[in-house]
C-alpha cells in the first residue's frame, strides 16, 4: 500500500482504503449485535472497541477530502460506539440502554452512508458516492 503521491509526507488513505475498512467494520458491527444477543457483554465490548478503531482510522480520508460534514458524522458514529464501550464497561449491563445505543450507532453509519455511499446498480457493490467530494 505505497502512497501514490510522494508530495505527501504522510501515508494517503485513499477511497480502497475506506472500502476495505468499511467492509471489515461491517461483520464486526454486527458481531456486535450477535454477542448481545446471546447475552455475551465482554465479546461485544471487545467488538465494540475494535470497530471504533477501525472506523477512526477513516477520518484522515475525510480530511484529506476536506469533509467538514464527513468528519462530523464520522464524529457522532464514534461517540456512540465509545458511549457503547461504557455502558458495556459496568458491573451491572443496563440492556435495554445498550439496545438504543446498538440502534443509535447504526442510524449513525446510516446517516453517512445516504449522502456518500452509493450502490453499483447491477453487482449491488457498494462505493463512495461518484461527485461526492467534489
Ligand atoms: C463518515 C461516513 C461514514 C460513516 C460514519 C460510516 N461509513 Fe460505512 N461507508 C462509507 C462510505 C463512503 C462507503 C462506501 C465505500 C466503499 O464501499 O467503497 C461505506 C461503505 C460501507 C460498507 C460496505 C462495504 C462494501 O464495499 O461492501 C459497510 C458494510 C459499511 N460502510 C459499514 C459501516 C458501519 C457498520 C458504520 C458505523 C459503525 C459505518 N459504515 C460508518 C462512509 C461511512
Amino acid at each position: 500500500m505505497a502512497a501514490q503521491n510522494s508530495d505527501k509526507p504522510y501515508p494517503i488513505f485513499t477511497a480502497d482504503h475506506l472500502d476495505t475498512t468499511m467492509t471489515t467494520l461491517g461483520p464486526n458491527v454486527a458481531g456486535i449485535r450477535a454477542s448481545l444477543g446471546a447475552g455475551d457483554f465482554a465479546t461485544a465490548k471487545e467488538r465494540a472497541i475494535r470497530s471504533r478503531e477501525q472506523l477512526a482510522t477513516t477520518v484522515t480520508f475525510w480530511r484529506d477530502n476536506r469533509r467538514d460534514d464527513a468528519l462530523a458524522l464520522l464524529r457522532t458514529a464514534l461517540n456512540r460506539l465509545d458511549a457503547l464501550d461504557a455502558a458495556l464497561s459496568t458491573d451491572a449491563t443496563d440492556a435495554a440502554a445498550v439496545a438504543v445505543l446498538t440502534t443509535e450507532i447504526s442510524d449513525a453509519c446510516a446517516a453517512c452512508h445516504e449522502i456518500y455511499r452509493e450502490q453499483e446498480p447491477v453487482s449491488g457493490e457498494y462505493r463512495l458516492r461518484s461527485g461526492a467530494l467534489r
